[in-house]
């Protein structure tokens, strides 16, 4: 197979798929790799390096889609993209298909066998770390004075208390958030419906200014927090919320809601995912700071953990195609969306109301 990298073209993305290291380790085995021109520059990867891996470098990314059948990317398919897809491409990326009805119809009506890079982490996403960590910072950032937040230092020096933090959540996004409020001397309480994630997380920071809660414990804690961050994957097919927009008025004035899920009206009824450009909206008085490619904002560490995590995948589909490769690793199957017009997706399938085939039933021989 022909391996293409395109230039990722969502606005402030400066991701991409594959960094020159695993570059060479693909052309080393004998297998053609092509980068649009510039796909790197953002990650610090220039043409040149991914030249000295062996890789050809495409001017456009039309050049790279049409010689190439097997293409890794970052995000999800623009509708721009739209006209390179060919039935015969095996497609690896973000494709975040139930929330995107236009890009499931395209995929499905081009008839490409399309994964969504977002499933198949079986040890969690590598870039959810980063989206805790660097989330958590910039709350931290909006709470300081001048950005209009509480004002509360993040160290309690002087006998003044540190920055309160609520962390909802303590799953890959949510540790990556304590990580970032602890390094930085926050007093912070995790909230998790999971017994587990809270004894796992207490057991990790025994000597700092942290203690965990259930879920239910945070209408009490709410009034008292300067940042609240939340990270939990909100079901679509729930109406209620953890947060509702009665609960902003119990909130400290000028407190901030960092929601990094940023599922829209999820566990913040009052979230809608923002971007880079233009990362915060106010309601009732409370700041909400929702971008939905928070990792994008380093994209160094970001391209190379997500190509990290991707080479697992690519290396069996170049050696078995992906039809025997998703037979071989459930986690990979777990992110098949759809082949040869039909959707395999469950929750895609689910959330837009089509058919689908189930995914066992489509890979049995
Ligand atoms: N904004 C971004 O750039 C970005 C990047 C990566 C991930 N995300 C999103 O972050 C979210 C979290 O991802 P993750 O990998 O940490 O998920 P995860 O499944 O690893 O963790 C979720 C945690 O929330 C807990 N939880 C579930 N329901 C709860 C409830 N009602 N109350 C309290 N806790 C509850 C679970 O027990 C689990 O520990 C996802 O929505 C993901 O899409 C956003």
């Amino acid at each position: 197979m022909r391996i293409g990298v395109p230039k990722e073209i969502k606005p402030q993305e400066g991701r991409v798929a594959l960094m020159p290291d695993h570059v060479a380790r693909l052309t080393a085995a004998g297998h053609p790799v092509h980068v649009e021109a510039g796909a790197g520059s953002a990650s610090w990867a220039t043409d040149r390096d991914y030249a000295e891996a062996g890789a050809t470098i495409d001017d456009c990314g039309a050049d790279v889609w049409g010689a190439c059948d097997f293409i890794v990317k970052v995000k999800e398919i623009l509708p721009q993209e739209y006209g390179y897809l060919r039935p015969d491409h095996v497609l690896l990326t973000n494709l975040h298909s139930a929330s995107n009805p236009g890009e499931t119809d395209a995929l499905l009506k081009t008839g490409l066998t399309a994964i969504a890079a977002e499933d198949t982490h079986r040890f969690g996403s590598p870039n959810c770390a980063l989206a805790g960590e660097i989330g958590a910072f910039e709350g931290i950032r909006l709470c300081l004075a001048p950005h209009g937040g509480s004002g509360r230092h993040f160290f309690g020096h002087f006998g003044s208390p540190a920055m309160r933090v609520l962390v909802i959540g303590l799953g890959n996004v949510g540790r990556g958030a304590v990580r970032t409020t602890l390094g930085l001397g926050c007093s912070v309480t995790g909230l998790d419906i999971n017994w587990g994630a809270r004894y796992k997380a207490e057991q990790d920071y025994p000597t700092r200014d942290f203690t965990t809660a259930g879920i239910d414990a945070l209408p009490d804690l709410l009034p008292h927090a300067d940042l609240i961050i939340n990270c939990v994957l909100w079901p679509k097919h729930r109406d209620d919320h953890l947060i509702s927009r009665a609960n902003l008025k119990d909130l400290r004035p000028k407190a901030v809601i960092c929601d990094i899920a940023c599922d829209e009206a999820g566990a913040v009824e009052t979230s809608r995912p923002t971007s880079w450009a233009d990362p915060i909206y106010e309601v009732d008085g409370v700041r909400h700071f929702c971008v939905d490619n928070i990792p994008g904002a380093a994209p160094v560490a970001a391209s190379a953990g997500y190509g990290q995590a991707l080479m697992r995948h690519i290396q069996p589909i170049l050696d078995k195609g992906w039809r025997q490769a998703c037979q071989a690793d459930d986690w990979l199957a777990r992110g098949l969306v759809c082949a040869q017009g039909t959707l395999i997706h469950a929750e895609t399938a689910r959330i837009q109301g089509r058919d689908h085939v189930n995914v066992a039933e489509y890979l049995k021989d």
